[in-house]
């Protein structure tokens, strides 16, 4: 990360940094950092590219998030105002967003996720049996990176055998680093494959409809209109953004974080009740998710004097992870009592997909512990996590 916290100027009279949450850092360092910006200014200005807020204020960040009428949607990426593509339903504002969301609404409810559970619980411990008499293993590319990944495949009625080919695509969208990809031309090329991709199964099934979440959203209508190829597209795209990588990267910390926490790790395997707590913990305190939004009018936020048209990041880690909030903030406490934690977002545009995400990561770490209870990090790595979205690059573990 090339950042410093030493300000190289000030803007509309905040400080300015060089900052950019695009790049990657050792483990940790992207949430060492808001704690440190958090910890000394409620907001400031990045001076990346065309520059943009920053958000460091936790109840700020939370109030902005519920605020659409200020904060749109139109632009969710910091590095882009006026952004040549559409993501659905991220990138729409009410009242559209709200007929997507009802029509989404019963695919990712509570009953509709719990239905699936036999389904999430057998593809988890396939995957853990496979692994357990091995005695390590990437447990990213091996585990988390699959299981999730797996489940989102045939709910959206995706060939299986196609998975390989994801996980490929994944890994050049994602989470290549600048030297292996400098001028972003694989990263591009992975993208164009993906969206050929999507307009294939669209084809397929404007052909031929099957009994799978897109040919059913293809039936539906908004405003007594058919959704089109093109928004059909769009929400194609953001079901990839949204479900592929997130779950993997929860995995990971959770399972970094019982390998460095072995007194925590016999508590949740002797008590798996536990489990459900522990896992809010570790989404509320390894928080990796920031959003951005787009002023539509002239506003001060956490202390920012945002002018109409700019864009203003929001990282969710300085809410969850706010000394004001929280006792002990920086510490997953298997006991607390109510985390009330933020990494689901806030506001019209809260996870659709948290009940099942919530579903599958006490699965993988109930099914995990119940197989390979004692486990530790393998020594010789230098753990490092992704930009962007703060996920570990890889985590060898040994058992
Ligand atoms: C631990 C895993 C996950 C985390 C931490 C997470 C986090 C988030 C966050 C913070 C947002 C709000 C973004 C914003 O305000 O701009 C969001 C939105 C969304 N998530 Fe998740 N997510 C997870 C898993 C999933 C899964 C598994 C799916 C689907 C299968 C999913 C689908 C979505 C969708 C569709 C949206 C957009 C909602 C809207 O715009 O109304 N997420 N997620």
């Amino acid at each position: 990360m090339s950042t410093t916290l030493e300000p190289d100027g000030t803007h509309d009279g905040l400080p300015a940094f060089y900052f950019d949450n695009r790049l990657d850092g050792p483990v940790l360092s992207h949430l060492q950092r808001w704690d440190e910006l958090a910890g000394t200014h409620t907001g400031f200005r990045s001076t990346v590219a065309g520059g943009y807020w920053v958000a460091t204020d936790g109840p700020a960040v939370q109030r902005a998030l519920q605020d659409w009428r200020t904060f749109s949607n139109t632009s969710v990426t910091a590095l882009e105002p006026d952004p040549k593509f559409l993501w659905i339903p991220e990138m729409l504002d009410p009242p559209e967003h709200t007929a997507w969301r009802r029509l989404l609404g019963r695919y990712f409810s509570p009953a509709a996720v719990a239905a699936r559970e036999p389904e999430i619980r057998r593809t988890a411990t396939e995957l853990i049996d496979a692994l357990a008499g091995r005695g390590g293993a990437d447990v990213l590319d091996d585990f988390a990176r699959r299981f999730p990944t797996l489940i989102f495949m045939r709910l959206m009625g995706l060939p299986e055998e196609d998975l390989p080919t994801f996980l490929a695509w994944i890994h050049d969208l994602l989470h290549l680093s600048h030297a292996e990809d400098p001028e972003g031309s694989r990263q591009l090329s992975a993208m164009q494959a993906v969206s050929a991709y999507f307009d294939e199964q669209i084809a397929l099934r404007r052909r031929a409809p099957r009994d799978d979440l897109l040919s059913h959203a293809m039936a539906w209508t908004i405003d007594d209109q058919p959704i089109s190829d093109r928004d059909m597209h769009a929400f194609c795209i953001l079901m990839f953004q949204a479900g592929f990588d997130t779950v993997p990267i929860s995995i990971g910390w959770a399972l970094y974080h019982f390998a460095t926490h072995p007194e925590q790790r016999a508590e949740i395997v002797a008590d798996p009740a536990l489990i459900a707590g522990g896992v809010e913990e570790i989404l509320r305190v390894y928080s990796f998710v920031v959003p951005a939004r787009k002023a539509t009018r002239d506003v001060e936020i956490a202390g920012c004097p945002v002018r109409a048209g700019e864009m203003v990041m929001l990282p969710l880690a300085v809410t969850n992870r706010d000394p004001h909030r929280y006792e002990n903030p920086l510490e997953v406490d298997l006991h607390r009592s109510s985390t009330n934690h933020i990494a689901f977002g806030s506001g019209p545009h809260r996870c659709l997909g948290s009940h099942l995400a919530r579903l599958e990561l006490t699965t993988a770490v109930r099914e995990w512990h119940r197989r390979i209870p004692d486990y530790r990090v393998a020594p010789g790595q230098e753990l490092r996590q992704h930009g962007n979205m703060y996920g570990l690059q890889s985590l060898r573990l040994e058992w």
